[in-house]
């Protein structure tokens, strides 16, 4: 069983995708972290993020147990994360590990840009959430302040913006929908209620 879950920058996706696997006893896979973890090592190596062949050869030695360093939650680093992702090579790199993480029993969760569109195309539940901007952009001040660091909401909300532009307008594997995903629209539900709305998605293909 694979559940794959898109939608653009703190739409409460990742959320999501944890609270499904819990339910079901399926591992999770927050694909943004691959990512994210790339640029971070982009950064600190003050590479060009422009760097299509060092970001590639970064993303060909990416070390799984680095995915829970919190610096890697950070605007900076989600920034980075959506220009070192928009190269081709990068995504080629990363592709076989999502795959396989997908594929072993007894289910996954992945969460991402690209899951049902790219990387898990016969996924057996596809789920697209979307929220308002000005709903995501106050989430993520929320979280941000939980981590200590400072919170400009606007300033949050223009970064959201120029992501979700980026992130949809790149060639290779653009965020969109999937012609076979369900749409959740998370601007108004609850953690609670949006994890309810995915589990009745999920239980109507089951
Ligand atoms: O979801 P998150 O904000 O952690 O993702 C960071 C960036 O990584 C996104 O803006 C996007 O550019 C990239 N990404 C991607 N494909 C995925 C997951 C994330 O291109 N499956």
């Amino acid at each position: 069983m694979i559940i794959a879950i898109d939608g653009p920058a703190a739409s409460g996706k990742g959320t999501l995708g944890k609270r499904l696997a819990a339910h079901y006893g399926y591992r999770h896979l927050d694909t943004g972290l691959i990512y994210r973890a790339v640029a971070k090592a982009m950064l600190d190596a003050a590479a060009d993020l422009a760097d299509e062949a060092r970001a590639a050869e970064i993303a060909r030695r990416l070390d799984v147990d680095t995915f829970g360093d919190p610096a890697l939650k950070s605007q900076a680093v989600g920034e980075a994360a959506s220009v070192v992702s928009a190269h081709p090579t990068v995504r080629a790199a990363l592709l076989d590990f999502q795959r396989r993480f997908a594929a072993d029993p007894p289910g996954a969760v992945l969460d991402g840009r690209d899951i049902g569109t790219v990387i898990c195309p016969d996924a057996d539940v596809k789920i697209f959430v979307v929220a308002k901007p000005e709903v995501r952009a106050q989430r993520r001040a929320l979280e941000a302040q939980g981590r200590g660091e400072p919170a400009d909401e606007a300033a949050i909300l223009a970064d959201i913006l120029r992501r979700d532009e980026r992130d949809k307008s790149r060639s290779a594997a653009p965020l969109k929908q999937a012609e076979d995903a369900v749409l959740l629209d998370n601007s108004y539900l609850d953690i609670e209620g949006g994890v309810r709305a995915a589990i009745e998605i999920v239980e109507a293909v089951r």
